[in-house]
């Protein structure tokens, strides 16, 4: 069965909660794809090709043969994109490990680079992600079948990865603790995704690297884990390596810390501990990114069912003496950290509605909250809100990444510069050490 949100049809498989459903897009085809690459709703399609919302439908899931001359016509459309889109864009090459939807991406083409290799495995971030960068690249799915075999990814100057965080964020360890699973490094699924992305480093040897990841990395497992992390990058791999943890704050009204973890393949005066910071007092507030509440679907609403559980939740931990509960926010405020949980009762950020009852954040917000949506730029969503609320959740503040990527600017290219005149040095044949069984004692 297919329901049709925000211009796109989608295989309804699980009604989950209260308003959310769990999607699987349909399977891709040739249209869907160029679509994409061209930058094209559906329904901007549809007004290209001159073809009613059904056929282009029909054409979209792949029912309906597409004529060759409409194919062209999205070719060429996504060829001009491309074009467009990188002219003059060719200081340096990177790529972009568990890519998301592109927001250590925008802060690295901010400073001239080119992404000439993404992997992201996702198929709903997939969506946006190709829907907002025209590429002459495919986007590939596992990294795991890179690091297996990273020849296959072409050469480049920089690296960026923002790793799995839930191995590590506190969410993330509390759950799978409840559930008696193993976390962060023994985290088989995920948890192991750092030691490929230094595989690759160690194959490729970058001018640089930007990992990328929760607060919680730095003390998770009391340390260990950012040990081996930092163990592994400046004494295996021999990058000159520095971390600081940044609020988004002066940035976007939204409090969220992340650790970014800054390598260089020589010596640099890049200095991260003394970059100097824009004030967080000075940043915006949550009035510059909200839409008019007139102007946003009453859908957003909480429906007095959840506001009531909701209600009913935080007065019985509060009665506990605990600070468990919905958090409301108003034009004046600076949000909490959105997570990629918001799509399930939109609990820890929550807008004040006068006179109503309060209500969740659009997704056009959360595009604006997380500085996708900033400027001159806009980003386009065609996922689900449930989808959408997940990607930006998951994501990187891209103002922040702007910020640091402004500061490696002329350190990559002095490193690059000075390669080009000693040729770098050929990547160390050997395999990152990884974690061994008698690790999990440690990790209790
Ligand atoms: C923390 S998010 C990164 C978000 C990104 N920095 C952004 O701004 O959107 C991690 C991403 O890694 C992806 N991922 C997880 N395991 C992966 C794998 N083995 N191969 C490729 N992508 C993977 C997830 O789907 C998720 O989108």
């Amino acid at each position: 069965m297919f329901v049709r949100i925000n211009n796109v049809n989608l295989t309804k498989i699980d009604p989950e909660n209260d308003s959310s459903y769990i999607m699987r897009p349909r399977k891709r085809t040739e249209f869907s794809r160029l679509r994409e690459q061209a930058g094209l709703t559906l329904e901007e399609a549809e007004a290209l090709l001159e073809v009613s919302p059904r056929t282009a439908y029909r054409y979209e899931d792949g029912t309906s043969r597409v004529p060759r001359l409409a194919l062209k016509t999205l070719k060429q459309t996504a060829d001009r994109r491309l074009q467009e889109c990188e002219a003059g864009k060719a200081d340096f090459r990177f790529i972009d490990l568990f890519a998301g939807i592109g927001g250590l991406r925008l802060g690295f083409e901010s400073i001239g680079g080119r992404c000439v290799f993404t992997s992201e495995w996702d198929p709903h971030s997939q969506q946006t992600y190709s829907l907002n960068f025209p590429d002459n690249h495919r986007i590939n799915g596992d990294v795991r079948e890179f690091s297996k075999n990273p020849d296959l990814i072409p050469e480049h100057d920089v690296l960026l990865a923002g790793f799995p965080c839930q191995p590590f964020s506190l969410a993330g360890v509390s759950k799978k603790n409840s559930l008696g699973r193993p976390h962060g490094f023994l985290c088989d699924t995920q948890g192991t995704l750092f030691f490929d992305t230094a595989q690759i480093i160690a194959h490729h040897r970058p001018a640089a690297f930007v990992l990328e990841n929760v607060k919680n990395l730095e003390s998770h497992d009391q340390g260990r884990t950012f040990a081996t992390i930092m163990n592994v990058l400046q004494n295996e791999l021999k990058y000159h390596v520095q971390h600081r943890v940044i609020s988004s704050e002066p940035w976007v009204p939204q409090k969220r810390e992340r650790v970014f973890i800054v390598g260089f393949r020589e010596p640099s005066e890049f200095d991260f501990k003394s970059l100097k910071l824009p004030a967080a007092k000075s940043g915006p507030k949550l009035g510059t990114i909200l839409q008019p509440h007139d102007e946003v679907d009453p859908k957003y609403t909480l429906t007095p069912r959840l506001w009531e559980y909701l209600q009913g939740y935080k007065a019985k931990h509060q009665a506990k003496g605990n600070g468990f509960g919905y958090s409301l926010f108003g034009p004046d405020d600076v949000a909490r950290t959105l997570s990629a949980r918001y799509y399930k009762d939109g609990s820890e950020v929550l807008i004040d509605q006068p006179g109503k009852r309060p209500r969740r954040l659009t997704p056009l917000e959360c595009a604006r909250l997380m500085g996708f949506d900033r400027g001159d730029r806009r980003f386009r969503i065609e996922v689900s809100d449930t989808q959408a609320y997940r990607q930006f959740g998951n994501a990187v503040v891209v103002p922040v990444v702007e910020f640091v990527a402004e500061a490696m600017k002329p350190h990559i290219e002095t490193t690059l510069a000075a390669s080009k005149q000693h040729s770098a040095l050929p990547g160390p044949a050997f395999p990152v050490t990884r974690p061994v069984t008698p690790l999990a004692a440690a990790h209790g």
